[in-house]
């Protein structure tokens, strides 16, 4: 079983409630029709699945157990968005017959599951004939940023270890359309598109809570529990993140790689 390497903190939610459809599934929304019914894996904080909901007829948001949808729930109902549904759902193994959705739709779930291309064979078996499997996942590896702090460096290399220990793979972006070919998806567009964190307020925003998450989330719990690294390795790294909330010149720039499939209409 794989765990889910960020958990649930509210220093992880800070980052994941700053996500709308614009800045993170415009790849998509160019597909999307007012009466589609989508199903949205791994919903988390759910803004995406509120945003997709706007645009769309109906919206099945999921999640891997009830406290985690609870979050979904919570700002879907805040924002007043009454098309969408909720269901407790591992993306490995659906619960939903064949054919049931025109779209259906992954954000940063691909690089946390255990196995990647059953999980997008599961979202391709629950899209209708002619409807879309569309997935966004960021590449750590890729990701750049200046200054150089040494600790940046070492924050990525606890990083990557921590998500690999968990079962994940970090480095998801690359691989995505390689994963939607061993799926058997065959009319697949790949493409890349980037967050960057440039201003003082994105750097307090992005910074703030990475030197925040490296302290008090679960990820930072097991670095300690593993002996990856001692807490005051992770007071330093998370030190050298304030350091570059304040340096002027700070830039931090994230990969993904995206993938937009279509499912094969029948032919009979
Ligand atoms: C990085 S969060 C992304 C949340 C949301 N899609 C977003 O981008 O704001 C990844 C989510 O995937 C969920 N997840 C992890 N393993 C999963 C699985 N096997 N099936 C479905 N969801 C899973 C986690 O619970 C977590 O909420």
């Amino acid at each position: 079983m794989t765990v889910y390497t960020h958990g649930h903190h509210e220093s992880v939610l800070r980052s994941h409630r700053w996500r709308t459809a614009e800045n993170s599934a415009a790849y998509l929304l160019p597909h999307l029709g007012p009466g589609d019914s989508l199903l949205d894996v791994g919903a988390g904080p759910g803004t995406i699945s509120a945003d997709l909901a706007q645009r769309v007829g109906q919206v099945t948001a999921t999640e891997v157990g009830d406290n985690e949808l609870a979050l979904s729930r919570a700002t879907v109902h805040e924002r007043g968005v009454t098309n969408v549904e909720f269901a407790v759902a591992d993306v490995h193994n659906l619960s939903f017959p064949d054919d049931s959705f025109d779209v259906t739709h992954a954000h940063q779930v691909l690089q946390h599951v255990g196995d990647p291309v059953q999980a997008l064979r599961e979202m391709a078996r629950v899209t209708r004939p002619g409807g879309i499997v569309a997935a966004r996942d960021s590449d750590y590896h890729a990701f750049c940023w200046w200054p150089r702090l040494p600790e940046l460096d070492e924050w990525m290399r606890l990083y990557q270890a921590a998500a690999r220990a968990n079962g994940g793979e970090p480095d998801a972006g690359r691989r995505m359309l390689s994963w939607a070919r061993a799926a058997g998806l065959t009319e697949v567009t790949a493409s890349s598109s980037t967050w960057c964190f440039a201003t003082p307020e994105d750097r307090e925003w992005w910074g703030g809570m990475w030197s925040d998450r490296i302290l008090e989330s679960v990820m930072a719990q097991q670095l300690v529990d593993t002996g990856l690294a001692t807490s005051a390795e992770l007071r330093r790294i998370s030190a050298a993140w304030r350091a570059w909330v304040e340096a002027e010149d700070g830039w931090f720039s994230i990969l993904h790689g995206e993938i937009l499939c279509r499912k094969p209409a029948r032919t009979h």
